[in-house]
């Protein structure tokens, strides 16, 4: 949603990691961003602005007095842009944005812009670490504009160090950020995400089929809008989102631990995770045997703390306690049940056995509830978007 219609400046600057820029531009577009690209032109000596042109379906500005149809294309292109990056950003092209100098397409029309600005480094491994090149991406950081530290690798030089491009996920993941309303600056978030694992055995467990997907969002969401958050999770198979400080966990006792600890300094407390409500009852400490007997075997069970209820005894009047509840009938009533015995502010209904909906799937469809019999209806979108206006409800009703 950051990026829906937002005229985006994507500056190329002659770098081997100009290929990279290629699939940052595909993703933006594929955001709904209009991308207007300009190539310098030792960038056009990597990549084609041909295949800039194709994929942003805009042509490329790379020469002030050739390429366009106007004389002020480029005051048109500063002033319009909701954003801009340099990616990759060479030495000399950070040189010149921070001494002001105006002599290329790029820096001409760089001098003019208004918006935020994100500068991604790349290059060999001493260069980056030049004291001239770190001055003058210390300007630019001072001047508000956002320094994109590479990552550490081995580079095209054959140097290991810092200086490559990150990846395109990365650099889009934090032009979203940079895009984002801070309404959560100064607040922490406390997410739960994922399913817990009881052990059976050391070699069987018993789980449930949640991905992680829909708290990772939530937690990735608040990250961008300024929160710190702290997500603890169950084991999934997804990265930690970007900033976030992640605590892994596997059972319920370790998540009720983990939770617990960092409950006190939370403003706002979002529980997506799918916690197994009972676990087996001393788990063997070594593998159980098939008899071959054509015996069943029984698992005794016990009962696991219920996370969320001791949260809810226990937050004060300045916490938000929202829960998640996953349903396969009786969305509303088991809902609103759950929200009145475990104190929370809110629960987002989560209508689950669809493929579309509810565990693993991309996107998700939720009813939230309030504690005043309010209710808002989210209905079938991704699950990022899903995170975000969930957030929005939040702090609507946090800041009253
Ligand atoms: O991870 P995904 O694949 O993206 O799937 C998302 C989801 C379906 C897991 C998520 O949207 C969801 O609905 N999460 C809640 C799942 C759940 O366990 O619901 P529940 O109705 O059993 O529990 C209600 C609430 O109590 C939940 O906030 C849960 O975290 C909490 N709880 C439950 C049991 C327990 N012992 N301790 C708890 O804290």
């Amino acid at each position: 949603m950051a990026l829906q219609n937002k005229n985006i400046l994507l500056g190329v600057t002659g770098g081997i990691a100009a290929y990279k820029s290629v699939e940052l531009l595909r993703l933006l577009k594929k955001a709904g961003a209009n991308v207007n690209v300009i190539m310098t032109d030792s960038a056009q000596k990597f990549v084609g602005k041909t295949t800039f042109e194709v994929l942003s379906e805009n042509p490329v500005l790379s020469d002030l007095f050739f390429d366009t149809e106007s004389s002020v294309k480029h005051i048109d292109l500063a002033t319009s842009a909701d954003a801009a990056i340099i990616a990759p950003a060479t030495a000399n092209s950070a040189a010149k944005l921070a001494r002001g100098i105006a002599d290329d397409a790029l820096s001409t029309t760089l001098l003019a812009v208004t918006c935020p600005v994100m500068i991604c480094p790349s290059m060999n491994t001493d260069m980056y670490q030049n004291i001239r090149v770190q001055r003058n991406l210390d300007i630019l950081e001072r001047d508000g504009w956002h320094i994109l530290d590479p990552d550490s690798g081995v580079l095209a030089c054959k140097t290991v160090g810092a200086g490559r491009l990150p990846d395109p996920d990365f650099i889009f993941d934090r032009v979203k950020a940079m895009l984002t309303k801070k309404d959560l600056k100064g607040k922490k978030i406390l997410v739960s995400a994922g399913p817990t694992v009881e052990a059976i055995d050391p070699v069987r467990f018993v789980s449930n089929h949640s991905s992680g997907k829909m708290g990772y969002a939530v937690a990735g969401a608040a990250e961008k809008r300024g929160g710190q958050v702290t997500l603890v999770s169950g084991p999934v198979n997804l990265e930690p989102p970007v900033g976030v400080t992640c605590i892994d966990v596997e059972t319920c006792e370790e998540m009720a631990v983990q939770m617990t600890a960092n409950l006190d300094q939370a403003d706002i407390i979002v529980k997506v995770a799918a916690v197994a409500d009972y676990k087996p009852i001393n788990p063997k400490t070594h593998k159980i045997k098939k008899k071959g007997d054509k015996k069943d075997i029984a698992i005794s069970m016990g009962e696991n703390p219920d996370i969320l209820r001791l949260i809810g005894e226990k937050k004060t009047k300045n916490q938000f306690l929202v829960g998640f509840a996953a349903e396969t009938d009786d969305l509303e009533k088991n809902a609103l049940l759950k929200m009145k015995k475990k104190n929370l502010d809110m629960i987002a209904a989560n209508l689950v056995g669809s493929p579309d909906s509810g565990f693993k799937a991309d996107t998700n469809k939720v009813k939230l509830f309030f504690r005043d019999g309010s209710s808002f209806d989210i209905p079938l979108m991704g699950k990022d978007k899903v995170a975000d206006i969930l957030l929005d409800q939040i702090i609507a009703r946090f800041n009253t």
